[in-house]
């Protein structure tokens, strides 16, 4: 692992101090769905949430690349699937946590191209960080940065990599009992600690094994309870439209596969992955993967009709990916749409999923290779 410099390592000692406070302020321990939220969004300290580089192939400083950062053709294939949207709804799209801003620019950019003029394009972006880079970079009267979800909305929502970043519980199946895995103090260092698991925990927890079995003892996974709580309210936030949800992640049976003794926590500092999340809090992007399952579950439990689920790659070449390239005709572009697309990138792990109300499918992007019945 590449060493901080000493100013990331004087920060990251300063968000462990927050934490630190707040766990004696708990009396000594706080789930890991709080430690994650605060090494990731404590405001100007957590890792999303200060001015640290993250986005970026490794030569440019960041910590890791996501698809509209690897090339405009993500955004361009994209659009043939907002346009179908846009044409039965409105020409708005929202789209949460933009990241540097790269897909808002290059989305409109190709509905353009397209002959589809955007109305407005609201951004909901937890980082203030991330809302001034957002705001340099896309100097378009239409976009707006909101500070809550629209409510009443009609057309596109958007989120790409968002739920992969949301607090997650961490749970150890035992014999008897269910234990939640939280964060204490030993010897004045963050550590790992259990305790036995609230109502909430142990309940998801009996869902999952009332679907998938029993889990072995000793399992140790991950619930993402945050995630399916924004699932569900999307359905407050849509009158008439889609979300289109991209993410790592899988169907339930295969996310709690008793062979995945160890979750799916990861990582990532510098472009190396690891699995040690209280490792310099606030320097590390901590990430768990999708259930999407429990995302389709949520949607639907907040009125939401499931209108698709298909891998990146299908969605893709479902929107025209081939042809893009055969324009774009650049070793480049060849180059990153293979990461877009390839099983052993992006193209199989990245999974999307469309939720919507009001909306007859099929939906482009699903039309070949939809996997909606392995949820
Ligand atoms: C891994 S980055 C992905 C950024 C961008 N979508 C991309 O693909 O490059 C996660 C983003 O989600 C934001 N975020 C996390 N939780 C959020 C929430 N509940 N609402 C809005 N944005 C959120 C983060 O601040 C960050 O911008």
């Amino acid at each position: 692992m590449p060493a901080p410099s000493p100013e990331a390592a004087a920060h990251g000692e300063r968000v462990a101090a927050r934490i630190r406070a707040e766990i004696a302020a708990a009396g000594g321990w706080i789930g890991f769905d709080r430690y994650m939220e605060l090494a990731l969004y404590a405001p100007g300290l957590g890792y999303y949430s200060a001015g640290t580089r993250k986005f970026g192939a490794g030569g440019e400083g960041g910590d890791f690349v996501t698809a509209p950062e690897i090339s405009p053709l993500f955004a361009q294939a994209l659009a043939a699937q907002a346009a179908q949207i846009l044409e039965h709804t409105a020409p708005r799209i929202v789209e949460f946590g933009a990241g540097t801003g790269r897909l808002a620019r290059d989305l409109i950019d190709a509905l353009e191209a397209r002959g589809v003029a955007i109305e407005s394009y609201g951004i909901v972006e937890l980082s203030a960080d991330l809302r001034e880079r957002q705001r340099s970079l896309l100097a378009d009267a239409r976009a707006q940065w909101l500070d809550s979800p629209p409510r009443d909305f009609a057309g596109l929502l958007i989120a790409n990599e968002v739920l992969d970043v949301m607090p997650v519980r961490l749970f150890v199946r035992e014999h008897d009992r269910v234990t939640e895995r939280g964060v204490t103090l030993r010897g004045g260092t963050l550590a790992f600690a259990g305790r036995p698991a609230d109502a909430a925990l142990a309940d998801a927890v009996a869902g999952i094994e009332a679907e998938v079995g029993a889990l072995p003892a000793g399992y140790g996974s991950e619930v993402g309870l945050v995630a399916r709580g924004w699932m569900r309210s999307a359905g407050d936030w849509l009158a008439r439209g889609v979300l289109l949800a991209f993410d790592y992640g899988f169907p339930r049976r295969e996310y709690y596969h008793p062979q995945r003794l160890m979750g799916t926590l990861m990582c990532h500092y510098r472009h190396h992955a690891h699995a040690d999340p209280l490792w310099l809090p606030g320097l590390n992007d901590i990430t768990a993967h999708v259930d999407f399952t429990a995302m389709a579950q949520a949607a639907h439990d907040g009125g939401l009709d499931v209108l698709g689920y298909t891998s990146q790659a299908h969605f893709l070449l479902n929107c025209g990916l081939p042809d893009l390239l055969q324009q774009a005709r650049t070793p480049q572009a060849a180059n990153a749409a293979h990461r877009l697309i390839s099983e052993a990138e992006m193209g199989e792990l990245v999974k999307v999923l469309a939720v919507g109300r009001g909306i007859e499918p099929p939906l482009a992007g699903f039309a070949r290779g939809d996997r909606t019945h392995t949820l």
